[in-house]
Parts: C-alpha cells; sequence; structure tokens
C-alpha cells in the first residue's frame, strides 16, 4: 500500500542519515506499545479503533536525529507530530484522526543547564516541568519558574501553549518567560531566536508549537520567591457559606495582592447531598504576613493560622499535588497515570457570575452526580492585567477575572462509558454560556478540547474554533504559519491554518 512505501522510504532515509536503528519503533517492534503509551496521559485514544496511530516512532537522543526524522518524513510523504510529555488533551501529538504520520517523542532531550549568574535556564522541550522546578530549586529556595502545577506535563506543548499555574498572577505565564528558543524548521533547519525572527518567536509563545517546527530547548529567566511561602487549604459546603464565598471569591482573587493565590475546585460530595468549595491557596511568604493580609483581603474564609504550613516553594508544588509530606525527588517521576481517560473544557469568566448563577451551577453539578466533574477556577490578574494581548500569541490578558476548566476523569470499562461521560461535558459547556465569555467564547490551548472545532487549513473555515483560542492574534498566528510553512507540514486537527491573505502584518 501507499503506506508501506512511504514507511520504506524513511526509513532508508533516516537510517542512512543517522547510521542508526535504535532510536525507530515500527508497529511491528515489540516495544513500540511500551514506547508509545510511555508518556501518555489519556487512554481512550489509545484504547479508540478509530484513531491512527503513528507509522514510527522516533525516540530522538539527539538534535540531528529530529532534523533527520523531519527530511525524511518530508521525502516519503509522511507528516510529522511531535511529543514532549504527552499531556495533550486530545491525543494530537501521539494519534490522528487519518492522516499517516510519525512522531517525534522528545523524552530523551531534557537536560536542563542553569546559569546562576544571569538567572536563566536552558531548558529541553523533553524535561517535564517537575524535572526543571527539582533542578533550579532544589538547592535554592529563592528560585522558581512560574508553570503548571502537575509536574509530569511537558515542557515543548506546555510553554509553547501558555502555561499558567500558581505563580501566574505574580509573574505572567511559562511562555512570558521564554528569551530564546531553538527550533527546528518544516526543512529541517536549526534555528536559535535570531534566526528564527521575531514573528516566529512570538508565534510558539502560546500559539503552540505543533504548527511551526519541533522545538528543541528554551531559554528561560528564572524568577525569584521568598525562603518561606505558606501554603493552606480551606473546604467549605454548601451549609457552610460556600456559594457566597465563591461569590466573593471571583471579584477580589483577580485583585489580590500578587503573592497571594488562592484557586477553587467546586464539585458535588456526599453521594451528590452537596457542593465542596474547595480554597487551594499558596502565599510567597511567611504565615503571619498571610493571616494580616487575609485579614484585610478575605476575612470571610475565616483562615486560621492551623489552616496554614510554610514550606519551600519547591514544596508547595508537592502541596499543589496533594503530595506534600513526601520526598521532592517525586518530581523526577515521569510515570503518567495509567488505565484512566479524562476529557477536559474551558471558559473564561470575565463578570462575577451572581450568587443565583452559582446556585444553578451547583444545582447542575448535584443533577450530575455520579459523573465525576470537576471545575478548576484559576484567578487571573495581577501580572496578567499587564502584559499586552498582543505581546506574545497567548492572548487572554486583563479583563478576565478567572479561567474555569471542566475537567472528569474515569476509567475506561465498555466503549459507551466513554460517550456518556464526553455528553455530560458537552452538557455542562452548554449550559454555561450565559456565565461566561463571549463574542469570542474564549479557551485555553493547553486545554485542547476538539468539540470547538477540526481545522482544515483554512483561515476562513479555522476562524471559528482559532479565535476562541487565540482571539485576535489569530490572524497573525496564520500569517507566521503563511510564511515558515506554508504547504502545511506541521499539522494536526486544531493547527493554525497557513495563510498570506491579510496584508496588514
Ligand atoms: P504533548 O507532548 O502531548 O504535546 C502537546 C502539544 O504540543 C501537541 O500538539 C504536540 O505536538 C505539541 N508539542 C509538544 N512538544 C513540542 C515541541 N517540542 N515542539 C513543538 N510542538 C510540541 N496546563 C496548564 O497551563 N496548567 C496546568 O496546571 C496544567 N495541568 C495539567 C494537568 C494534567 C494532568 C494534564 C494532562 C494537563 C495539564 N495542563 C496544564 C495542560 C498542558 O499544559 C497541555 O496539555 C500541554 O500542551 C502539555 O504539553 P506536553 O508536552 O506534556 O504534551
Amino acid at each position: 500500500s501507499s503506506t508501506t512505501i512511504r514507511s520504506s522510504k524513511f526509513l532508508q532515509c533516516f537510517i542512512n542519515k543517522t547510521n542508526s536503528t535504535n532510536n525507530i519503533y515500527t508497529p511491528n517492534t515489540n516495544s513500540y506499545t511500551n514506547v508509545l503509551l510511555s508518556s501518555v496521559q489519556n487512554t481512550r485514544f489509545i484504547t479508540s479503533n478509530t484513531t491512527t496511530k503513528p507509522s514510527f516512532i522516533i525516540t530522538a537522543a539527539t538534535f540531528s536525529d529530529v532534523q533527520a526524522s523531519i527530511t525524511c518524513s518530508r521525502l516519503a510523504g509522511l507528516h510529522v507530530r511531535v511529543r514532549s510529555g504527552g499531556h495533550d488533551y486530545e491525543a494530537m501529538s501521539y494519534v490522528s484522526s487519518g492522516d499517516p504520520f510519525i512522531t517525534i517523542d522528545l523524552a530523551n532531550l531534557r537536560s536542563i543547564t542553569v546559569d546562576k549568574a544571569q538567572g536563566t535556564a536552558w531548558v529541553q522541550a523533553g524535561a517535564t516541568v517537575g524535572e526543571l522546578y527539582y533542578t533550579i530549586a532544589k538547592n535554592n529556595r529563592t528560585v522558581a519558574f512560574p508553570a503548571g502545577i502537575c509536574p509530569t506535563i511537558g515542557v515543548g506543548g506546555h510553554f509553547t501553549g501558555g502555561g499558567i499555574g500558581s505563580l501566574t498572577r505574580t509573574y505572567g505565564t511559562s511562555a512570558d518567560n521564554i528569551v530564546d528558543a531553538l527550533i527546528v524548521n518544516s526543512k529541517g533547519k536549526l534555528m536559535n531566536r535570531k534566526a528564527m525572527g521575531e514573528d516566529l518567536f512570538w508565534a510558539i509563545r502560546g500559539g503552540g508549537g505543533a504548527s511551526f517546527g519541533v522545538v528543541l530547548s528554551f531559554k528561560i529567566n528564572l524568577v525569584s520567591v521568598p525562603s518561606t511561602v505558606t501554603v493552606f487549604n480551606v473546604n467549605r459546603k454548601l451549609g457552610e457559606n460556600a456559594t457566597e464565598l465563591v461569590e466573593r471569591w471571583q471579584t477580589i482573587a483577580p485583585r489580590f495582592d500578587e503573592k497571594l493565590f488562592i484557586r477553587v475546585v467546586a464539585q458535588a460530595v456526599n453521594g451528590g447531598k452537596t457542593i465542596q468549595a474547595l480554597f487551594n491557596s499558596f502565599y510567597l511568604g511567611g504565615i503571619e504576613e498571610l493571616l494580616t493580609v487575609m485579614k484585610k483581603s478575605f476575612p470571610e474564609l475565616g483562615l486560621k493560622r492551623e489552616d496554614c504550613t510554610e514550606v519551600s516553594w519547591l514544596e508547595s508544588v508537592l502541596f499543589f499535588n496533594s503530595d506534600l509530606g513526601k520526598s521532592v525527588d517525586v518530581l523526577l517521576d515521569r510515570e503518567p497515570q495509567v488505565n484512566s481517560s479524562f476529557k477536559a473544557k474551558s471558559d473564561f469568566v470575565k463578570n462575577s457570575i451572581s450568587k443565583e448563577g452559582l446556585e444553578k451551577i451547583w444545582e447542575f453539578l448535584l443533577e450530575a452526580k455520579d459523573e465525576p466533574l470537576i471545575l478548576i477556577l484559576e484567578p487571573f490578574g495581577g501580572k496578567m492585567d499587564e502584559i499586552l494581548e498582543t505581546d506574545i500569541a497567548f492572548p487572554h490578558r486583563k479583563g478576565n477575572l478567572y479561567n474555569i476548566q471542566y475537567y472528569m476523569r474515569w476509567s475506561e470499562k465498555g466503549s459507551d462509558v466513554s460517550e456518556k461521560h464526553l455528553e455530560w461535558m458537552r452538557k455542562m459547556y452548554e449550559f454555561m454560556t450565559p456565565y461566561v465569555s463571549s463574542q469570542p467564547r474564549a479557551a485555553y490551548y493547553n486545554y485542547k478540547d476538539i468539540d470547538l472545532g477540526v481545522g482544515h487549513g483554512s483561515y476562513l473555515e479555522d476562524e471559528v474554533w482559532g479565535v476562541k483560542y487565540f482571539k485576535d492574534n489569530f490572524k497573525r498566528l496564520a500569517l507566521v504559519k503563511g510564511k515558515v510553512d506554508h504547504d502545511n507540514f506541521f499539522r494536526n486537527e486544531q493547527s493554525i491554518p497557513p495563510t498570506v491573505l491579510f496584508k496588514q502584518y
């Protein structure tokens, strides 16, 4: 078949260029499935027999392996997908909806080099954020980096899509703190910031990497934190003023002192009898200072000294991952949660939701009590308000009070299970329409959601979902794509369409 011909063309070319077969995995090799599954977070795309799996997986050991993979797949007529941490919500780094492709897996390209004097680091794309946090902060309590909460997320996908977490209000997204990068383009050429130019460097900071090339490495500015930070959890149910507290939280959390981060995790508990709002938080400073700040900013929460624990910033990463008390060495564990499937969606809230609105949302969650549906509310404001929507491709800035992530994880048992869960997620999303941003109804690209639309490689058709993720930056992204990859070699179901349509840039 044509796929077999393409495959053998690729193999011949790749072996010629690299003189090695050690890091090629084909569906006929024994270890293919293990390698495919090695970083998979969402197993429903693997168990599904409607998805196309990679014709090859290349576990790149060097930059030239990546370059050879690209040159040879272009020659063979195969597309390329790249995987760093494998956390893509729609599995676009390792399955496709039909396109034959190879996956370049970067898990072995994960070195991290810190320049203490400069306060910078070069981090390779295959590193996880846990490895990054560990490397920069294990022996230095005052150094940190703003990125996501889950330690196994890969730097490659996470940074190119934005990257939000507990330091977002203080220092912005991960992408805001990138100062240089190395990328391989669709011709196999390796380029740094200077060589790729400011347009492409702009695009890969929030526009996703997958549309533009393979990012090998980022140079980042490390940020400073106090040697002591304070973590706390406060749980409130409906009978304990949960609704009033969440209502109040919406308007004040984005305006808090930038050192204070309080996110809310809301869900039905006790077999669907009540709603629990968890105020999952940290403060960049000690307990005394925090108690003073809370008395002024959010006395209603009733935070007590005994709710608080002083830790290092690195330990706060464990706290947000419910691992406080364990050794920080767990941050080096790349092993994903196995045998589970998930679906997520996202929204941005610009006007706080009324008490009545929140009550209706709780009713919805109580009705869906048999579904493992969780709402994660992440406050924006602070530094995010100071950065312009056009500064980098990540567009969600001033005017957003918080981001909502709807998240559901389950174990696969029979093929109809997924469909039932997915249906509830769509219902939830539909239900939330009056409460969230509109025109466009914004979404966060790192919380990829295929229901928003599938790419056709055409600006006009893809605008429907493109402006949800990227707002007005979608135009510039499409132009950059037109310039650097006009024949759409790097593509997936939600990649940027190449265009030359607009003259204003
Ligand atoms: P993966 O390797 O699957 O890649 C994701 C996408 O980026 C794919 O399209 C891929 O092709 C592309 N890509 C990957 N590496 C690339 C490279 N080197 N060059 C070019 N393109 C590349 N987000 C957040 O902001 N804050 C958070 O707290 C969390 N928490 C969280 C928890 C869990 C359990 C999951 C599963 C996910 C999150 N996320 C998150 C979302 C996360 O930021 C998002 O899924 C990232 O894209 C994951 O990047 P990976 O490299 O792990 O994924």
